[in-house]
């Protein structure tokens, strides 16, 4: 089998990075999470009050940005992948609402999204990989081999991540996630910079009404199809 590499795109909270990780795992191949990306550069704009009224100091960040350092590394315990911003474990708090309801303006921004995906592209060294993201397909690897755009309603997505906030102990209520999600879906389609949109060869798949494992099966079959 030839090594290739997998975009997977699409709205927020549709569980993309499930099945990143889950076909990334199978097969093995690397995973970026490029969505960690944009919000550890979020958190780094948060804790340094760069943030107001939804407004970036963007003379603050773009001379900071070549200072941030975003890695991920492997947690043996965890069997999974967290992000670290400067040498800090922020995987937990990269998740939390805060930065979720300011990571669309810092992801709109031009410098921003070149520092990224300029990150991003070094990984096709490294071919054998999956990355989800929202402009994968379309900007990062437009030669991508193989292409998701996945998509589910803004109602299911918002359970989805309620659930998963509240496992956490997280106080939150359903009607501020779907505000979230509604709002989060409308930037980033309507931005001005790599807006989301599919890619004209990439498969669609609404997995509103499906399961994991449905989903896993469906990604891995296409997985071997292109890989062949
Ligand atoms: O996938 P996520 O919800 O963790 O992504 C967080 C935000 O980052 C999302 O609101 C859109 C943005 N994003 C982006 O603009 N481009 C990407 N490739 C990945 C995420």
């Amino acid at each position: 089998m030839k090594k290739i590499i997998v975009a997977i795109d699409g709205y927020s909270s549709c569980g993309k990075s499930t099945m990143a990780k889950d076909l990334a795992k199978s097969v093995g191949y690397a995973y970026v999470d490029t969505g960690a990306m944009y919000r550890s550069v979020t958190l780094y704009c948060l804790r340094n009050n760069w943030i107001t009224n939804g407004v970036v100091d963007e003379e603050k960040l773009k001379e900071a940005l070549p200072s941030i350092r975003i890695d991920f590394k492997y947690n043996q315990e965890k069997k999974a992948n967290e992000t670290y911003l400067n040498g800090e474990n922020v995987e937990d708090e990269i998740r939390s609402l805060t930065v979720s309801n300011s990571v669309s303006v810092v992801s709109s921004i031009g410098f921003v999204r070149k520092a990224m995906v300029a990150l991003q592209q070094a990984y096709r060294e490294t071919r054998g990989v999956v990355m989800d993201g929202r402009d994968i397909g379309t900007v990062v690897y437009p030669d991508a081999e193989l292409k998701v755009f996945l998509t589910a309603s803004p109602e299911i997505r918002a359970q989805r991540r309620y659930d998963e906030l509240t496992a956490k102990g997280e106080k939150v209520s359903f009607d501020e996630i779907l505000e979230n999600v509604k709002q989060r879906d409308y930037m980033d389609q309507n931005r001005a910079e790599s807006p989301l949109r599919q890619a004209e060869d990439a498969i669609v798949l609404d997995n509103s009404h499906m399961t994991i494992a449905e989903q896993k099966a469906w990604l891995l079959e296409r997985f071997e199809e292109r890989a062949k």
